[in-house]
C-alpha cells in the first residue's frame, strides 16, 4: 500500500533529491588529485632549461631500476622506430627527445601507479591504458601531419592523449566499487560513460582529468582538450588541440569495432569541419592509424 506524502515535501521527491545530491558530495569529497611523478616533475624541469644536457635528462631516469627497464623496453618498441636499440635512458633521450622520454615516464608511472586497482575492480586497466596511447599516438601523428596554430608541440600532443581519460583511474582509485558499478552500467547499457557518470556522480571522468593537468601544471591547452574532447561542439571547434583529441579519441575507439567502416563517413566529415582536414588527406591518416595500432606498448 502506498503509503502517504510526508510534510516534507516526499511527495514531489525533494527529500529523494536531497538525498541524492548529499550522496554525490560525499562521493566528490572522495576525490583526491594525485600528485606528478617525481620523475616527471625533475624532467620537466630539465626540459625547459637551456643549460641541461640531453643525457642527463636520461640520468634522471636510470636512478630507477624499474623505471629504466619499463622506459626501455618503450623506447625500443617499433613506435620509436630507432635504428640501433637504446642500451640506456640517457642513450634513448638523445635519440627520442627529452620530451618524449618525459611522456614514456609519465605513461610507466600512471601504469604501475595504478595497476593495483586491476586485481580489485572489474574494470579493464590494461584497455584503459591501451587506449589512451594509441590515442597519445595518434594525437602526435596528427600534429605532425598538419600546420596548426597552437602553443603545443607535438610531444605535448601525445601528453594530451595520454591523460584524456586519466580520469577514470582517478576514479576508480578513490571511489572504488561506486565507480566500477558506473562503468558496468554504461558498459550493459551501450550509453556514452561521461553520459552515465554525469547523471549519477553529477561530475565525469573529463572533470577529473582537466584538474589532474592543472595541478600537474601542463599547459593550458592540455587541460582544455581533456575537459572537453566529449564535447560540447563550440569548445572542440574554438580549440585545435581539443579537436585533434576529439577526433582522434573515436578514431582509436572505433577503429577497433566491427563497424568502423560504417563510422568512417562521420569521422571523415568531423576532421574536415574541426580541423580542415581533406578527405584524402584523413584517408591516409587512417591507414597509418591501422598501422599504429600495432605499435601499442603499455
Ligand atoms: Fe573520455
Ligand atoms: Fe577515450
Amino acid at each position: 500500500m502506498p503509503h502517504p506524502p510526508s510534510p516534507t515535501g516526499d511527495r514531489f521527491g525533494a527529500t529523494d533529491t536531497m538525498s541524492k545530491l548529499e550522496a554525490q558530495r560525499r562521493l566528490r569529497d572522495k576525490i583526491t588529485l594525485p600528485t606528478l611523478p617525481e620523475v616527471v616533475t625533475r624532467i620537466t624541469a630539465m626540459v625547459d632549461d637551456p643549460k641541461v644536457r640531453i643525457c642527463d635528462i636520461g640520468s634522471v631516469v636510470a636512478q630507477d631500476p624499474a623505471m629504466t627497464a619499463t622506459v626501455l623496453r618503450i623506447a625500443n618498441s617499433a613506435y620509436y622506430g630507432l635504428a640501433k636499440p637504446a642500451i640506456s635512458p640517457e642513450q634513448a633521450a638523445t635519440v627520442i627527445g627529452g620530451r618524449s622520454l618525459r611522456n614514456i615516464a609519465l605513461q610507466a608511472s600512471l601504469v604501475g601507479r595504478y595497476a593495483h586497482l586491476s586485481k580489485k575492480f572489474d574494470f579493464d586497466l590494461t584497455e584503459l591504458w591501451t587506449h589512451s596511447v594509441f590515442t597519445a599516438q595518434l594525437c602526435q601523428e596528427l600534429a605532425r601531419r598538419m600546420p596548426l596554430s597552437c602553443k603545443i608541440g607535438p610531444e605535448e600532443f601525445y601528453t594530451c592523449g595520454l591523460l584524456h581519460d586519466v580520469g577514470k583511474a582517478v576514479l576508480l582509485d578513490c571511489l572504488g566499487e561506486e565507480y566500477a558499478a558506473v562503468y558496468k552500467a554504461a558498459r550493459a547499457s551501450g550509453e556514452a560513460l561521461h553520459v552515465v557518470e554525469e547523471r549519477v556522480l553529477m561530475f565525469t571522468h573529463v572533470e577529473v582529468g582537466a584538474l589532474v593537468a592543472q595541478r600537474w601544471q601542463f599547459p593550458e591547452p592540455v587541460s582544455h582538450a581533456i575537459r572537453f574532447h566529449h564535447g560540447p561542439r563550440d569548445e572542440v571547434l574554438a580549440h585545435p588541440p581539443t579537436a585533434v583529441v576529439a577526433l582522434c579519441d573515436q578514431v582509436a575507439y572505433r577503429i577497433n569495432t566491427p563497424d568502423f567502416g560504417a563510422a568512417l563517413p562521420r569521422l571523415t566529415s568531423l576532421a574536415r569541419e574541426t580541423l580542415r582536414i581533406q578527405p584524402e588527406e584523413f584517408a591516409a591518416f587512417v591507414e597509418r592509424a591501422t598501422v599504429l595500432r600495432g605499435l601499442v606498448q603499455i
